[in-house]
């Protein structure tokens, strides 16, 4: 029997050198060590042993056993590993191949306009608010002194939702909404995007534009000006001539347009400006003491101006940029460029 112990151990040694699954090391074990194994068919034949032999052979098998035990334990580690690294070759990643360059994108030119004239304004002292783009006829005209007959109101050119409703038509709509929610002072600039019924070379039915307003005590048209004179140097440069045109808005008295020297010729005049060597860029003037009745601010202690300008146009007018439309159509060739 102690032959056949030692015969037994040494097929196991063989038997584990063949195998190289994990599979196959667990048939291997059952082979010998299962209850229908090698081992236990020896066992059996322990009762025809002398009473001195049987402990002597019980713990020669016992000893096996453990042997066994320990063998395939440590068969078990190494097939592991092997496959292991089967695997590691198999996966094997070739990290010498030069890598895909990622695309960074820029940000867009009318968002980087809005940001530079928030930066600038915000430093002046002023708040940013936003309003809906879908108003009511209220806030875009009744409050901002629009009356009903007025060409603006017309189907022509406003986008209405329903008799009540339009698509704004101009960020002036959110003077109304500051003013009504809190009492003076206030200053606030407000960017956003506009919608009205227009589409050619220069005009787009959907845009953008920044309102900016200050109401407080004494405040006159000097302040205006200083406040816009100073955006412009900050905006276009310290060089460049600004000049102060009358002009009319419902819901401003008096008004003013503000033209700048034409960028592209420095005003001696060209095609852009129409050689007339100058470029309007915004509308202004001090708020009509009609708005500020809609909106519970007493005319006799505040006065205040306002002031509305085209976000594509001073894009436009910075980068010499000669179409409208590039704005919109999102070529990337474009774009990448600011
Ligand atoms: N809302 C006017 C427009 O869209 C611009 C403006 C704003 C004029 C504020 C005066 C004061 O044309």
């Amino acid at each position: 029997m102690k032959d056949k112990l030692q015969e037994m151990l040494a097929a196991a040694r063989v038997a584990v050198t063949e195998v190289d699954s994990e599979k196959g090391l667990q048939d291997v074990r059952v082979r010998f060590l299962g209850k229908k194994g090698e081992l236990t068919a020896i066992m059996k034949g322990m009762g025809g042993l002398s009473a001195e032999e049987r402990p002597v052979v019980g713990a020669m098998a016992n000893k096996v056993k453990e042997e066994l035990e320990q063998l395939f334990e440590q068969s078990n580690g190494q097939i592991r590993e092997k496959v292991i690294a089967l695997r590691l070759q198999e996966e094997k990643i070739d990290i010498t191949l030069p890598g895909r360059s990622s695309f960074s994108g820029t940000k867009h030119p009318i968002t980087l306009v809005t940001e530079e004239v928030v930066e600038i304004f915000s430093a002046l002292g002023f708040g940013v608010e936003e309003g809906p783009e879908i108003e009511k006829d209220f806030y875009n005209f009744e409050a901002l002194n629009i009356p009903k007959d007025h060409p603006a109101r017309d189907m022509q050119d406003t986008f209405y939702i329903s008799d009540d409703v339009v698509l704004r038509t101009h960020t002036s709509p959110v003077q109304i909404r500051t003013m009504v929610k809190q009492p003076p002072p206030v200053r606030v600039i407000a960017p956003g995007t506009v919608y009205r019924r227009d589409s050619d070379i220069t005009h787009s039915p959907m845009f953008h534009q920044v309102e900016g307003f200050l109401v407080d005590r004494n405040i006159t048209f000097g302040d205006l000006k200083g406040i816009l004179t100073t955006f412009i140097s900050r905006f276009f440069g310290e060089k460049v001539g600004v000049r102060f045109r009358p002009s009319f808005f419902p819901f401003t008295e008096p008004s003013a347009e503000v033209d700048i020297q034409c960028v592209i010729c420095g005003g001696k005049g060209c095609r852009v400006c129409k050689n007339s060597g100058w470029l309007e860029i915004l509308g202004s003037g001090m708020i009509d003491p009609e708005v500020f009745k809609s909106v519970n601010y007493d005319p006799e202690e505040y006065s205040g101006f306002a002031f509305g300008m085209g976000l594509e146009r001073i894009a436009m007018l910075k980068y010499g940029v000669n179409d409208l439309r590039l704005f919109f159509e999102n070529d990337v060739r474009f774009l990448q460029q600011f």
